[in-house]
């Protein structure tokens, strides 16, 4: 029997919880893994979990609970300005983790944590889930078949509705706390950036207390691989004809333009030259007429890094695991040079792990 319990009991606790009851009897009653522990600070939300699932016991104190259960596994849910010492003992009792992201707000922070991982030979998983499925394989895949020379990455959205969001130094802001995704996407496809330039901009986001952080953030990225790309995230949206979310691979006679979980199209070399007097070959205004090859995704990936992470604790065999925290790490340290970029001005390399 292997015990899992939750650290932090907030929305995306909420969320993985409902995944798990989702394949309760399918998988973790078949591997024998039992939902044991729920910890909140706030006292009614580690109990509305118990109350959920009809069974483990509700706890304010990590310490407490992971002395009484003697857990085996850990989902830490808390928001990223709690991280540090829980992180720590987590590792330090040999507690395999799914850790969610980001995995912390500072390098160094970060570094300590993984040292301790790395000591404690524990299995970790950090929740990049848009990792997993069919449209991020293929993102890969036509990274790997084509010289990609320009990624131009856009994300603008809303304002989430917790507290510590909208506050910089709680959350990292946008890119650290949200857009990470995106970036993290990026390197899962194309490889790893060395150098960021990034511009911040406030002013359009209204009426929101406590609000101290960007509105929207562009990003020049160079990869080691020599392509170039533009990043720009942004949450001053009001409407969803504001939104966009798109990832674009562009490569000599094709591109790829990557819809977040949701579809990938390929414009490939079989594309007709548009004709007609607008286009002239060679002037920079050559495109293809046809409309893409479309492949959906499977919707939402949770469950699939949830399980493949399970699955690497119950095997012992983490090879399947797409972003263990000593990846995660590496998409951190790429959304805080940009942060770092931003607050003193041009070019800042990406620290690498
Ligand atoms: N992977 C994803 O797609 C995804 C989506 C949403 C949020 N997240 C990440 O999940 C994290 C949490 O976000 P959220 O929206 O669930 O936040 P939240 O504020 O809704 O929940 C966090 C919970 O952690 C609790 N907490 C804080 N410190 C604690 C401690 N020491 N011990 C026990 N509980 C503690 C808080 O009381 C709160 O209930 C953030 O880092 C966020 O970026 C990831």
């Amino acid at each position: 029997m292997k015990k899992l319990v939750f650290v932090g009991c907030g929305g995306i606790a909420e969320y993985h919880l409902g995944n798990m009851l989702g394949y309760k009897a399918d998988f973790l009653d078949k591997h024998g893994i039992e939902l044991a522990g729920f910890c909140d600070i706030i006292p009614e939300r580690a109990q509305a979990f118990v109350d959920k699932v009809g069974s483990g016991k509700a706890y304010t104190d990590y310490r407490t609970m992971y002395d009484e259960i003697q857990p085996n596994i850990a989902f830490i849910c808390i928001p990223p300005y709690c991280h540090g010492e829980l992180d720590l003992e987590t590792f330090r009792r040999g507690i395999h983790a799914y850790v969610e992201k980001p995995v912390a707000l500072d390098l160094d922070l970060a570094g300590e944590i993984l040292d301790v991982i790395r000591r404690n030979n524990v299995i970790t998983a950090v929740g990049f889930q848009c990792r997993y499925g069919r449209v991020s394989d293929l993102a890969r895949q036509f990274c790997a078949e084509h010289r990609v020379a320009f990624v131009d990455m856009t994300r603008m959205g809303g304002i989430p509705g917790t507290f510590w969001w909208q506050k910089k130094e709680l959350s990292g802001g946008q890119i650290v706390e949200q857009t990470i995704h995106n970036f993290d996407i990026v390197r899962y496809a194309l490889g790893d950036p060395i150098e960021v330039c990034t511009f911040g901009t406030r002013g359009f986001v209204g009426n929101v207390p406590d609000y101290d952080t960007e509105d929207l953030t562009t990003t020049i990225v160079r990869f080691e691989n020599g392509a170039l790309g533009t990043f720009s995230t942004g949450c001053y949206a009001e409407g969803p004809g504001c939104c966009e979310n798109k990832i674009v691979f562009s490569a000599k006679d094709c591109r790829l333009d990557y819809h977040l979980l949701d579809k990938v199209v390929l414009y490939d070399s079989s594309a007709k030259e548009e004709e007609g007097a607008s286009v002239v070959k060679g002037d920079g205004r050559m495109r293809g007429s046809n409309e893409g090859v479309v492949t959906k995704g499977e919707g939402d990936t949770g469950s699939i890094a949830e399980q493949t992470f399970l699955k690497a604790v119950l095997t012992g065999d983490p090879s399947q695991i797409r972003s263990p925290y000593s990846d995660g790490i590496k998409s951190l340290a790429f959304t805080l040079a940009c942060n770092e970029s931003m607050a003193k001005g041009g070019v800042v390399r990406v620290r690498t792990f």
